[in-house]
């Protein structure tokens, strides 16, 4: 069998070892030639790509970042490139075509599966939202490193009596922001899922340092937005792919909450030290079980499906369904926690 992987989207720690997990099964086991696209889509619209063997991916399962290059595509370029990708595979002569990626990239993937070829997906992520898997690799590294991040700040808030906001990744979900602030134990929580209430988080924070308390952490999740009319909040527009720009909800909140508190605010945003370096050993083992599982799927010609993990088990479900909609934090986590707003 002939097999072609790409990465595409947002990196994540963890993708290499994907990719070190074809290689390794495909080659090794089957005796399978596989290829690697360059920058995602634009590989294999491009037809650029390199053979991908053993020695190839050495020492790569510990490594963050993809050695095989991402970028985002427009998924009016992709519509277009439909023809372009069937010709390409055609003529490398490739069985499957294994794309890595997230929202975008597996509704690129089941675009190009409707069309007819043969793709088995690989789900990844550091905001955790896609659908009908339990997890996706890079979550638990991005959550590691904002809990670490947040147990450092404790410190430094404390010793100036301030606010400190940090802003976490998460679009459209508050995954990271959940997880961390959880862990580290913050003060307040805001995820995108529920607009906030100004009002509601001077109020519990304030009363904080009415206790006596000489500092409080929030955690916001980037994609968190007021309720209307609850404060003057700057949006970022879109970005050239049509993505939603963040304007910097931390910022904005650190200027309101300064004002109405009287106390020292201060705005944290990690950004992408979360979706960079090494990843975690759960993260390494999901993303190696899913590169696994994804060259069996192509083996047994499941085309249209994706790699999940569901308990502990590793499944494959239609692509379709996949990207149906986002997996946002249900209401009964919050429940669980009595700091998210
Ligand atoms: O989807 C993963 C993610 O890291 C989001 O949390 C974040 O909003 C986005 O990617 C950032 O994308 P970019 O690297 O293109 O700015």
């Amino acid at each position: 069998m002939r097999i072609g992987v790409l990465t595409s989207g947002g990196d994540c720690p963890g993708l290499n070892a994907v990719i070190r997990s074809v290689v390794h099964r495909a080659v090794v086991d089957h005796g399978d030639d596989v290829i690697g696209f360059h920058d995602g889509w634009r590989g294999l619209l491009e037809a650029d790509h390199r053979k991908l063997d053993l020695d190839a991916v050495a020492g790569v399962l510990a490594t963050g970042g993809t050695i095989l290059g991402s970028s985002r595509v427009r998924p009016e370029q992709l519509r277009d490139g439909v023809e372009r990708a069937r010709e390409n595979v055609a003529a490398l002569g490739l069985d499957a075509v294994i794309p890595i990626g997230g929202e975008g990239t597996l509704k690129a993937a089941r675009l190009l599966s409707d069309a007819g070829l043969p793709i088995v997906g690989v789900p990844k992520t550091i905001d955790n939202d896609i659908a009908s898997t339990d997890v996706t690799f890079g979550f638990d590294t991005a959550v590691g490193v904002a809990t670490d991040a947040l147990d450092r700040l404790k410190t430094t808030a404390e010793s100036h009596q301030r606010v400190l906001i940090v802003e976490v990744m998460g679009r459209h979900t508050g995954w990271i922001a959940l997880q961390s602030g959880m862990a580290a134990g913050a003060h307040a929580i805001v995820v995108p899922e529920r607009p906030f209430s100004v009002d509601e988080l001077t109020e519990v924070v304030g009363r904080r340092f009415a206790a006596g308390k000489r500092f409080a952490i929030v955690v916001v999740a980037e994609g968190a937005k007021p309720r209307p009319g609850a404060m003057d909040f700057e949006t970022g527009g879109t970005d050239v792919y049509g993505h939603e720009r963040f304007a910097g909800v931390a910022r904005q909140l650190a200027v309101e909450l300064e004002r109405r508190l009287g106390k020292e605010a201060r705005p944290v945003i990690l950004g992408h030290v979360q979706r960079g370096g090494t990843p975690t050993a759960y993260d390494r083992v999901l993303a190696t079980r899913f590169g696994w599982h994804a060259v069996e799927a192509a083996h047994g010609g499941a085309f249209g499906m994706m790699t999940a993990l569901r308990g502990t088990d590793i499944t494959l479900v239609p692509l379709a369904e996949a990207v149906e909609h986002l997996k946002t934090v249900p209401a009964e986590r919050y429940a669980e926690v009595d700091c998210v707003l």
